[in-house]
């Protein structure tokens, strides 16, 4: 591990938070446990609807997450993967990041080849070494997938913090009978999505890109008192 991966662990949160930025690629220098451990368990101070504490996560890593990616990849080739597909409203948002991103991988619009081989590396988790897969019981509703989502953050803030970088993938739900049967996940938790974790490979043009946020007001209406 190179002296730029062991880099600063910062635990300023404004810092961390404006720092995490989705990975697409990663070296495949191993996670240490520990580091894995520790956000884990920082993680697990996420709020949540009556405490549930919903999430469920599966960690592959080593031979398993081989074993995994081997799968994927082998169903993506037998039957091209569809991505849950978003509502028509909505597309565009998909499209525009699409452009941004596989244009910073330097990927032309009209390359469809290109754009596919890059879209394949998904579910081979862009090379990360530990994926984790997040579920959510069945039974439970909108508020309860709202605080997986805050655990999920919380994690991949306790990852930046510790030097190490993630994506989330819904693109790891397109296929969840190969992930359930490779990890055993029962059927009574839904998959909601991956999480690629490990170092950032920072000379990949990809993962400089920084994605604009929306102002505040485009979210937030403030209804003042008149
Ligand atoms: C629930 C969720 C699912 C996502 N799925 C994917 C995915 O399948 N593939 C991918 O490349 N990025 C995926 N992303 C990353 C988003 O594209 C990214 O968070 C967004 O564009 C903002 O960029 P940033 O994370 O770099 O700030 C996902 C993010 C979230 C929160």
């Amino acid at each position: 591990m190179t002296m730029a991966m062991e880099q600063q662990h910062h635990y300023d949160l404004e810092a961390t938070i404006r720092e995490r930025h989705s990975t697409r690629k990663f070296h495949s220098t191993p996670v240490p446990r520990a580091l894995l451990m520790e956000a884990l368990s920082l993680a697990q101070c996420a709020p949540s609807n009556s405490n549930i504490q919903p999430w469920h996560l599966f960690i592959a890593e080593g031979v398993r997450r081989d074993r995994l990616k081997e799968a994927l990849l082998a169903e993506c080739k037998r039957a091209p993967p569809t991505v849950p597909l978003l509502p028509e409203e909505f597309k565009h948002y998909r499209q525009e990041l699409g452009a941004k991103v596989y244009g910073s991988m330097g990927i032309a619009r009209e390359d469809k080849q290109g754009r596919a081989v890059a879209v394949m590396r998904n579910w081979e988790f862009f090379g990360a070494p530990v994926v984790a897969i997040v579920c959510l019981h069945q039974d439970l509703g909108w508020a309860d997938a709202m605080s997986v989502g805050m655990y999920v953050q919380t994690l991949l803030l306790g990852l930046t913090a510790r030097g190490l970088g993630s994506c989330c993938e819904v693109s790891l739900a397109a296929y969840p009978d190969i992930i359930r049967k490779e990890l055993g996940i029962p059927p009574e938790l839904v998959i909601i999505c991956g999480v690629a974790i490990g170092y950032t490979d920072f000379d990949f043009p990809a993962n400089r890109l920084r994605v604009e946020r929306a102002p505040v007001e485009h979210n937030v209406a403030i209804i003042d008192s008149d």
